[in-house]
């Protein structure tokens, strides 16, 4: 089995893999963002799928996240580590900061969204109290701790539609709701995995402020000043994590 990553912008191939092969996967939902790519990163094997396609071409509302997530599975996934770039809602979630949050609200709406719903497959209301499990967000906390890349414990992630930004009224309403940060592609992802039984955490870089909480429009020159050195962080707190994420066992449920 081997430790499934999930790219998000920034992150559309995964430096430093080795030995890898690519393979397309037939799924019963269409085909996932890119061919599943299968290798090592240090002494452990690996599994890497861009959720945005591995040209960045793929909206957050048109990615197939069913697929995607069946798609890991059926290659061997145990986990999945779920790499996102984020918005900042709350005062300490400034940009560079890297946060793996403990928490979701979606406020998504017309995505295919379950494997469990009456049509893709039987009817069942699966528990979601711990969208984020407990033991990857552990492993990644304590490499945080090892490799002194500064991680925030915890945080409300708040998944929106995109593929535009938010007004700041949208975000003056998700701060109420009590999210941290904004992002466009943590759910269904979350929810999805949690239906197949497979382990998932969030690694979020936070890549600029939420509209209205910075000093003017969000651009795509403040985004990407963040996003290079951002993703490198996430690079080396994932190397030092893979060799514990690499002994979950995905048949014991994680609770906390
Ligand atoms: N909002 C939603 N998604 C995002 C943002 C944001 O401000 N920044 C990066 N992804």
């Amino acid at each position: 089995m081997a430790v499934a990553i999930i790219g998000g912008s920034g992150l559309d191939a995964l430096p430093g893999i080795a030995a890898s092969e690519r393979a397309r996967v037939d799924t019963p939902y269409g085909a996932t963002s890119a061919p599943v790519q299968r290798g090592r990163l240090g002494e452990v094997e690996v599994l890497f799928l861009p959720r945005h396609g591995s040209d960045h071409a793929i909206a957050p509302h048109l990615i197939n996240y069913r697929a995607n997530v069946w798609a890991l599975r059926h290659c061997g996934a145990r986990c999945v580590v779920a790499v996102a770039a984020v918005g900042g809602i709350s005062a300490p979630m400034l940009p560079g900061r890297l946060v793996v949050p403990s928490q979701v609200i979606d406020y998504t709406w017309g995505r295919a969204h379950s494997y469990r719903d009456g049509v893709a497959g039987p009817l069942e209301h699966v528990d979601f109290s711990t969208p984020y499990d407990p033991r990857l967000r552990s492993a990644l906390l304590a490499a945080a701790t090892a490799t002194d890349v500064v991680v925030i414990d915890g945080g409300v992630y708040g998944a929106t539609q995109g593929p535009r930004l938010e007004s700041p009224a949208e975000i003056e309403r998700m701060a109420r709701d009590g999210c941290d940060v904004v992002g466009m592609t943590g759910m269904p992802e979350a929810a999805l995995a949690c239906e197949l039984a497979l382990p998932y955490v969030c690694c979020a870089v936070v890549v600029n402020r939420a509209a209205g909480r910075g000093d003017g429009p969000i651009t795509a020159a403040v985004i990407a000043g963040h996003l290079g050195a951002g993703m490198t962080d996430v690079l080396r707190l994932l190397r030092e994590a893979l060799p514990t994420l690499a002994r979950v066992d995905p048949a014991v449920a994680g609770t906390g």
